[in-house]
């Protein structure tokens, strides 16, 4: 039996330590164990962490190996190449699957029931990677896919129209990366439709007003990257909301990344779209209602990320 209060972060750079931070603040977890191939690094950053116990609810943070993972309920995975300046997530593509091909084997070698939560990129990629890597159900095996993306629309939209961002409902799916796309034809706010909440705060270019908005969320990694070196709070609160999911059984909607079979005519993939999240993983991947124009940049994400697995040897 693994101990969904547990959890694991392999991988201790930038995003792996900020996602650390931010579960511990959540109080989701009684232990965590941090590994790293630095193991010094993991140590650092478990000292560190365990620092502001005395501030967070009680819990155990530990440098470890593998063997920990044995009773872990939810093992992260954000071990891997970070995007340089200039960088696609593709362009980590053949570096990071021979980090996952040395990892993957090593947590199913003490967990076979954990749930596998992937961060690292190309984070569609390597959760298909994971799924076949582990031969986990693929239930268990889920990305961050484009939930970033997603709270980067939310926070633009609600900015753009002065509500606050918990408010604005619509998705990013797809690649998380250049192929992503916007589903406006069902985004609203609080259940008024988009176009009308925009003109109701006096903006009547609903195209031109969309399409800034979706290369500022699409270009948001590469801006960040070009000033600071690295993004990690927003994906680091992405992962602790979908632990959230997760831990508490919410059975909540986010657009995480789990294997596509049968949904928009795709098959044999890994994508973020609407997909509802409990105890158990991924409970079931939402079909949702797309026009025509969204069906087809649907296709050509999907397209996009057949291409790059097809180049890939397991
Ligand atoms: C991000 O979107 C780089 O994938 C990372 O922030």
């Amino acid at each position: 039996m693994v101990n969904m209060q547990k959890c694991a972060m392999i991988g201790c750079g930038f995003v792996g330590a900020t996602s650390a931070f931010s579960l511990v603040e959540s109080g989701l977890f009684n232990e965590m164990v941090l590994i790293d191939a630095n193991h010094d690094k993991a140590e650092g950053e478990a000292m560190d962490l365990s620092h502001g116990l005395a501030f967070t609810q009680p819990m155990e943070i530990t440098a470890g190996d593998y063997p920990d993972l044995k009773d872990c309920g939810i093992i992260i995975i954000s071990a891997g190449a970070g995007q340089k300046p200039g960088e696609t997530r593709m362009d980590l593509v053949h570096k990071n699957v021979s980090i996952f091909k040395q990892i993957i084997p090593q947590i199913v070698r003490y967990n076979q029931e954990a749930l596998l939560l992937v961060v690292a990129n190309p984070v569609d990629i390597l959760t298909w990677v994971t799924w076949k890597l582990s031969g986990f159900p693929a239930q268990r095996v889920i990305g961050s896919g484009t939930v970033l993306d997603t709270a980067r629309l939310k926070y633009l939209l609600g900015r753009h129209l002065d509500v606050d961002p918990r408010s604005v409902h619509a998705f990013i799916v797809g690649e998380h990366g250049d192929s992503e796309l916007a589903v406006w034809s069902s985004a609203n706010v609080s259940g008024v439709p988009l176009n009308e909440f925009c003109e109701l705060r006096g903006y009547e270019e609903h195209g031109k007003n969309r399409q800034l908005l979706y290369e500022e969320v699409k270009n948001s990694a590469y801006r960040i990257i070009e000033k600071k070196g690295a993004t990690y709070y927003g994906i680091a609160l992405s992962v602790r909301r979908i632990c959230e999911c997760l831990v508490r059984d919410e059975h909540s909607i986010l657009s995480v990344s789990s294997l596509i079979q049968g949904h928009f005519g795709l098959t044999d993939l890994c994508m973020g779209v609407p997909t509802i999240l409990g105890s158990k993983g991924v409970e079931r991947v939402l079909d949702i209602g797309l026009n025509r124009d969204e069906q087809d940049e649907l296709l050509r994400s999907a397209a996009a990320l057949k291409q790059v697995l097809q180049g890939i040897e397991l």
